[in-house]
């Protein structure tokens, strides 16, 4: 084979192997959207009442995040109720003293499913405070704006955990007991 063909037929690879590496991403970041199996379970019998929707990640990020939130909340007096998004179902949160939405973050958005669930809740108890978490590796907190704006209701606070901090855990945990 000429050097001119061997050249070429490197660059052929290169393309196919970086187009192949794209198209796993992207299809990877559409498949966190896809509808979880139905999930819903209790944590502790504190006196007051959280409820905590979350999506999960491609890997245990999310949910470690999510489970190291709950324990903090369970601990600072939380009963609190964990349930992934689901498009079909209807919620009410009128009963509920914190309402948490987390998901994790691609292409500097929140997902998609977290955000068309969120739209459609409405009936928040006076004076409540809306959370939104989100995991990601950069610190740009763009995707908050869209996430928010989801939210149909004003006192909305955000926090974003990095996934790469070594104490991402530790954080999460103090995100729940300091409510
Ligand atoms: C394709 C892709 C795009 C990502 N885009 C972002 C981003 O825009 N901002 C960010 O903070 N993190 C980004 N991340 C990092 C993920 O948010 C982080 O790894 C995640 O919260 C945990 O998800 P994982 O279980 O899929 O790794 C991206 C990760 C992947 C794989």
């Amino acid at each position: 084979m000429s050097k001119v063909k061997k050249i070429i037929l490197r660059i052929a690879i290169a393309i196919i192997v970086i187009c192949g590496g794209i198209t796993f991403l992207i299809y990877s970041v559409l498949k966190n959207n896809d509808q979880r199996k139905a999930y819903a379970e209790t944590f502790g019998s504190g006196d007051k009442k959280a409820f905590v929707m979350y999506q999960p990640s491609s890997t245990d990020v999310m949910k470690n995040i999510t489970d190291n939130y709950v324990r903090g909340l369970v601990d600072a007096g939380y009963t609190v109720d964990v349930t992934y998004p689901d498009l079909e179902k209807e919620y009410d949160v009128s009963q509920y003293d914190l309402v948490s939405y987390g998901s994790p973050v691609y292409g500097g958005k929140a997902l998609d499913i977290m955000k068309k669930c969120v739209e459609k809740i409405t009936n928040y108890k006076d004076g409540i405070q809306v959370f939104l978490y989100t995991t990601g590796v950069d610190n740009k907190e763009k995707e908050m704006d869209g996430f928010k704006k989801a939210v149909q209701y004003s006192n909305v606070t955000t926090q974003k955990i990095y996934v790469n901090s070594k104490t991402k855990l530790e954080e999460a945990y103090e995100m729940g007991a300091g409510k």
